[in-house]
Order: structure tokens, then C-alpha cells, then sequence
């Protein structure tokens, strides 16, 4: 993992800025992203569709992380977006992204979260259920309004990854069935729509995922679908969405090919399959999280008690912890960290990373071997970038920290910390 970072004087850097710099100057605890790490990954997604010479588009799924500066950084890339809710809408609103570049998701959107993308022109609405074919109609009609749609279809894959964010198994919440005919259904219905047109097919397998066995299999599904379609329904999709769930190295334990690689593999099985079955090839999305912001961030925190029961375990205690990474104590997720003002050192000894929240499971790293530790060193956990402040709370009433935004040596602040005050800005006072 050591490789991965920068490191100048012993002191970790993070886009050309010392660590303990932006732990001075921002307070702790603070999440930090490396720009140039989103912007490379984009590219390098971008890349490989170039190269093969596909149509396609690099949908950023906003639930990994996302704020105004975040979508601001995705539109200098050209890239598309993701989003899941009226909230992730709007904050993309608010930043000025591009509306036809946004695609709307959720198993359950509600009738004013519809509305809401039909007002704003958002580019692709993702149909999930039955419901909701019925209720976008509903809202197109009420608007004269048409929308651009793919159907989501849960392609029957399990993916080698955390059961809770395994996506396309056949019993999964999340799109219409393919095994039942529930697709089929749902195609039907969509195509009898005057207000939808229907561009193409979506799917989703999972998140973190090393193996590239599923993807393939994700594909070749997709595949004999649109085949299916075209003899049955006459019908053949334009776009076909693969979903994201590229995994990422946490710690030296995990051995991931490149995302890009994923990507490659995924295009080359989609074009001998397409050729195989007699299928125009349709353009290629991707809708990768993890793998844009995940690398790029790291969360910064200073340590404070310790605790040594003897001949058991020591813990060092640090200012931030569940609140801010809920990951360790949902998923038993594992991360590497460094001291950012002593990277290496001879003398190291074994700890555990403890939160400051008011529960045993508040872990953030339990036994890392790190050198030794005293109050006010700056601890960086490494590749916090997904799903860690997209998923903070407020937990024991504690502000949720500081997001800034690094790159060619120059800091600046992305989302503000939470203060005292905003955690009660929405409390009322009782009339008693
Ligand atoms: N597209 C869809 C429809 C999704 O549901 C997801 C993730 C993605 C794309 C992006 O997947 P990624 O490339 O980030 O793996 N909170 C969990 C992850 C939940 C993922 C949910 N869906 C975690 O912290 O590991």
C-alpha cells in the first residue's frame, strides 16, 4: 500500500501538500481528496473505450461521494453522473452539471423525485419496477412531457463480494427479473409508451468486486437478452449499462486488476458476443463509484487516548470514527493507514485504531503495525474515498468533518465542517 502514497521527508503528501499542513490549517478530522486521482481515473476509463473505438459514456455513481465541487470536477471531465436521489439531483443542480449528462436510479423514486428529473431534463431515467413505468407515465403525462429510459434488469449474477452489496442475484430488490419474463413484460409496457423512449438496458452486479468472472457472465446475459428482444420484440437496444462495482485495493491483502481492466474485458466479451449472436453493438455505459473517489481520498485524524491492557490488545483513540467511516463497524471493511509526520520508522509497534464514539464497534483498523504513536499525530487512512463521508451521520451529535479538494499543490475547501450550531439548526424549541 506504501507504494501507493507520496511521501517526502518521511511526511505523507496528498497532491503535492504536506499531510500535517492540511491538518493545521482545516482541523481535524478532515477528508482530503487528490483531484488529479479522480481526473486520472476517468480518463483512463475513457481511454479504453477509445481505443476499441466504442460509443459510451463514464457515469460516475454519485453515491460514492458527491458534492457541488465533486460535480464540478465530473463536468471538466466530460463525464456522466449517477445519481440515486432528489438530494444528489440537486446538489448536481446546484453545481451546474450538465442535465442530459445525469442518470436517475432508485428502486423506489418517488412521484416528486420524478417530477422533479422530468422539470430538469435529466437525460436518462432508469426504470426499476412495475410502479414505477406506471407512475413516470403518469407524471409525463401530466407534464406533455417525454422521457429517455433504460430498463433495469436484474441479469441473475452473484458476484463474489459482502452480501449486503451484492446487487444482481436473481433475489435481489433492484430491477426487473429476466428469469421470469418480468423484463420482457416490462419492455412491453415500456415500448406501448408514447411518453418513453426506451434506449437500452441496465444492470448492476455489485460493489468491490475482483473477480472479472462475474462481469463476463453479466455481459453475456445482457447479451442473449437483446438478442431475445430483437427476434421476439423486434426491439434492440441502443446503450447497454453495465453498472459499476470495480473493486479497489484497501490493504496489501487485496489484489485487484486495473478498473480499466475490468472495463476491457467487459467491451471485449460484449463485442464477440454481439458478433456471435448476430447483435448490432450498442454503446457501452459504465457506472463506477468506487473506483474514481475511493483511491483519491484519504481521512485525516489526530491521536488522542491509548489504552495498553497488557499481553491483549493497545488502542489509540482518534477524533473521528463511525460518523465519518461507517464501513469497518457495517462491513467489517479493512483499511491501511499511515502516521502522516513519521511514515516510516524502525520502531513500530501493534495497535488497534479506535473511533471516539460512544460503542465498542467504533474500530477503524483493528491491529495495524504502525510506528509508535503519540497524542497529536496526524493518522491518515488511506483510500476513504467512497462511501465514507457519503455515508457520515451525525452519530452522538458529532459535526461531520471538513471535505477539501488537493490538487497541483494548492488546497481548497469543498464542504465546510459541521458546526455546533448546524446540528441544532434544525431543532425546534417545545412550547412547554
Ligand atoms: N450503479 C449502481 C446501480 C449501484 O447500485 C452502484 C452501487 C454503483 C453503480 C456503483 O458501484 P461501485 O463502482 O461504487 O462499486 N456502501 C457500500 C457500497 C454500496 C454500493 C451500492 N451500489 C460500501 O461502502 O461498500
Amino acid at each position: 500500500m506504501h507504494d501507493d502514497i507520496e511521501v517526502q521527508d518521511n511526511q505523507l503528501m496528498i497532491g503535492g501538500v504536506p499531510a500535517t499542513k492540511l491538518a493545521d490549517e482545516y482541523g481535524t478530522n478532515l477528508q482530503v481528496y487528490d483531484v488529479s486521482k479522480i481526473r486520472d481515473q476517468i480518463r483512463a476509463f475513457k481511454r479504453v473505450f477509445e481505443k476499441n473505438n466504442l460509443e459510451y459514456a463514464v457515469s460516475y455513481a454519485s453515491k460514492a461521494f458527491a458534492c457541488i465541487a465533486m460535480y464540478q470536477v465530473l463536468k471538466q471531465e466530460d463525464a456522466h453522473a449517477d445519481i440515486v436521489s432528489g438530494g444528489e439531483l440537486y446538489t448536481a443542480i446546484k453545481a451546474g452539471f450538465p442535465m442530459d449528462h445525469v442518470s436517475f436510479h432508485g428502486n423506489n423514486k418517488s412521484r416528486a423525485e420524478l417530477e422533479m428529473a422530468v422539470d430538469h431534463h435529466v437525460g436518462m431515467i432508469i426504470l426499476d419496477n412495475f410502479y414505477e413505468i406506471q407512475l413516470l407515465n403518469e407524471v409525463l403525462e401530466a407534464k406533455d412531457a417525454t422521457a429517455d429510459v433504460m430498463l433495469r434488469v436484474s441479469p441473475a449474477v452473484s458476484a463474489h463480494t459482502h452480501e449486503f452489496i451484492q446487487t444482481g442475484q436473481q433475489d435481489s430488490k433492484f430491477g426487473f427479473d429476466i428469469l421470469t419474463g418480468q423484463a420482457d413484460e416490462a419492455l412491453q409496457q415500456v415500448l406501448n409508451s408514447e411518453r418513453m423512449n426506451l434506449k437500452g438496458v441496465h444492470s448492476h452486479i455489485g460493489s468491490q468486486i475482483f473477480e472479472t468472472s462475474g462481469f463476463k457472465i453479466e455481459t453475456e446475459k445482457l447479451v442473449r437478452l437483446m438478442k431475445h428482444w430483437q427476434d421476439e420484440f423486434d426491439y434492440t437496444p441502443e446503450i447497454v449499462n453495465v453498472g459499476g462495482g470495480f473493486g479497489i485495493k484497501y490493504t496489501d491483502d487485496d489484489h485487484p486488476i486495473r478498473p480499466e481492466d475490468f472495463v476491457q474485458q467487459i467491451i471485449t466479451t460484449m463485442q464477440e458476443e454481439t458478433e456471435k449472436l448476430g447483435v448490432k453493438t450498442p454503446a457501452v455505459w459504465i457506472e463506477p463509484g468506487r473506483s474514481i473517489s475511493g483511491p483519491a481520498g484519504v481521512s485525516l485524524y489526530r491521536a488522542g487516548s491509548s489504552k495498553t491492557i497488557p499481553n491483549i490488545r493497545k488502542y489509540v483513540a482518534v477524533d473521528g470514527g463511525m460518523g465519518d467511516n461507517i464501513r469497518p463497524a457495517l462491513y467489517g471493511a479493512k483499511y491501511d493507514a499511515v502516521v502522516a509526520n513519521d511514515v516510516v520508522d524502525d520502531e513500530t509497534e501493534l495497535v488497534t485504531l479506535a473511533g471516539k464514539y460512544c460503542e465498542s464497534g467504533d474500530i477503524l483498523i483493528k491491529d495495524i503495525e504502525l510506528p509508535k504513536i503519540k497524542p497529536g499525530d496526524v493518522i491518515a487512512i488511506l483510500a476513504t474515498g467512497a462511501y465514507g463521508y457519503s455515508m457520515a451521520s451525525n452519530y452522538n451529535r458529532n459535526p461531520r468533518p471538513a471535505v477539501i479538494f488537493v490538487e497541483d499543490g494548492k488546497s481548497q475547501v469543498a464542504i465546510k465542517r459541521e458546526t455546533f450550531a448546524d446540528l441544532v439548526h434544525l431543532d425546534q424549541n417545545l412550547d412547554i
